[in-house]
């Protein structure tokens, strides 16, 4: 079996950073709690209930959607997904973490020379009118794909964008502009759905029993990551491994259970905020990721008893070492209501060595690299968290491939899934969302709609 991470969570403990910390009796009963309710889970999946889990094992959609991006590939330089929410972030997620850096900035019709012969690729989660306007000024129409991805095929930021630039498109290419719109969206219902048959667009589906932010592993996030030319089938390799992993019935071997037991005890401890630090810049937006995924999944009114519970931890994104510069400060000596939670990488790509320095002061960092220096400085933060008394834990990855990335996504939503499940309520509706959704059409004057009607 291939690792995909390591969980190191002695700084969790009370016996390494004091009074703040779990001791090993706290833990149990969170512990028995998430067995049974993976127990619960197992049963509902075989119900035909979470089809994010099955998401691994679809072969043929990744057949499919491989044959297309190699058709795209031949003639395209730019690909634009134009969705919001947990239909964007997961596709940032993905190319953050497994492109070259600058891939998508650099291109022929910026007159630099590429160095990846792939498209570029642009998630445009926003409808900020410069940022959409710059966008579009940059592309080359005749060249470029806009895959629209929205579940309910109805949420307001992607239909206007969607509708600017099928305007655009139809404006410069003429009845040929529907090879330049791929619709990602429900299998069945929706605006989008009905649109795309009428006008003929290539279309692919969000499985049913799929909601947005448990989608990156549904054509959401394979379409613009096969584009790119990340190797999907080791994505999907890497979660169904998770799976199995995540589906061990022991606490310590389990990364699932252990995060949400941690998780969920430290926020009855009074940690309602939870920090998640990647030392690396490429799972910077698997922060952003996870940040999405915890608040909608777990910031909820209601328990799933009906009661009034207000309940939910705060995500917080920071990266090291930059946040060791600005909110460090704040999680050393600040208030005691934080878990942090470390991702670190075993090997990065590329080896970096800091060289020989004739100045004595800088002395200490000859022959180093840059690699060596993170480490050294998560280390050090990482020592002077517990030392202060803050909980923390580090999630160490061997590597950033596709593989470990798409294990690492997949053993969070399934923590994410069981989290919900400790704290009693439904990790998968997202009513808050959908009341600013309503507001939004109500103010606009769609009709059958009204300010505050979802109250
Ligand atoms: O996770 C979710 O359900 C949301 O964040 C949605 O993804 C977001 O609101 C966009 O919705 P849709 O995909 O229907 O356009």
């Amino acid at each position: 079996m291939k690792e995909i991470l390591r969980l190191d969570f002695r700084n969790m403990l009370r016996d390494t950073v004091g009074r703040h910390g779990a001791t090993p009796a706290e833990l149990q009963k969170p512990g028995r709690q998430a067995l049974r309710y993976l127990q619960e889970l197992k049963e509902e999946r075989s119900n035909g209930q979470h089809q994010f889990l099955d998401l691994p094992y679809q072969k043929e959609v990744a057949e499919k959607i491989k044959k297309l991006a190699d058709e795209l590939r031949s003639w395209m330089t730019d690909f634009v997904v134009l969705g919001i929410g947990g239909s964007a972030l997961g596709n940032i997620a993905l190319h953050q973490a497994l492109n070259p850096p600058y891939h998508s900035q650099e291109g022929k019709s910026r007159g630099v020379l590429r160095y990846a012969p792939t498209p570029r690729i642009h998630v445009i989660d926003t409808i900020d009118p410069d940022l959409f306007a710059g966008l579009l000024e940059t592309l080359d129409l005749k060249q470029t794909v806009f895959n629209v991805i929205s579940k309910s095929g109805a949420t307001v930021e992607t239909v206007a964008q969607f509708l600017i630039v099928k305007e655009m498109l139809k404006k410069s290419l003429g009845n040929a502009y529907t090879k330049h719109i791929i619709t990602t969206t429900d299998p069945e219902d929706g605006a989008l759905r009905r649109l795309a048959a009428k006008e003929g667009y290539e279309k692919l589906c969000i499985p049913k029993g799929v909601g947005g932010r448990y989608s990156v592993l549904s054509p959401v996030g394979l379409l613009s990551a096969a584009v790119s030319g990340i190797d999907i089938n080791a994505l999907l390799a890497g979660a169904a491994e998770m799976d199995l992993q995540c589906q061990k019935e022991t606490v310590e071997e389990n990364p699932a259970v252990l995060g949400a037991c941690l998780q969920y005890l430290s926020y009855k401890k009074g940690k309602h905020i939870t920090v998640l630090m990647p030392y690396s810049a490429a799972l910077k937006a698997v922060g952003e990721w996870f940040c999405q995924l915890w608040a909608e999944s777990l910031g909820k009114k209601f328990s799933v008893k009906g009661k009034i519970i207000h309940c939910g931890p705060t995500p917080v994104k920071a990266v090291g070492p930059t946040d060791q510069h600005s909110q460090l400060q704040l999680y050393m000596e600040g208030p005691f209501d934080k878990v942090i939670t470390f991702l670190a990488v075993d090997k990065f790509k590329s080896r970096v060595k800091i060289p020989l320095s004739p100045e004595t002061d800088f002395e200490y960092l000859s022959g180093h690299t840059l690699a060596g220096l993170m480490e050294a400085e998560r280390r050090g933060t990482e020592l002077a968290l517990t030392q202060a008394g803050r909980p923390n834990y580090t999630i160490y990855l061997p590597e950033i491939t596709a593989f470990h990335v798409g294990g690492l996504l997949y053993m969070f939503q399934v923590q994410t899934a069981l989290a919900g499940k400790l704290f009693g309520i439904n990790p998968f509706d997202q009513p808050g969302v959908e009341a600013g959704k309503v507001n939004t059409f109500a103010l606009l004057g769609r009709k059958g709609y009204k300010v505050g009607a979802t109250e």
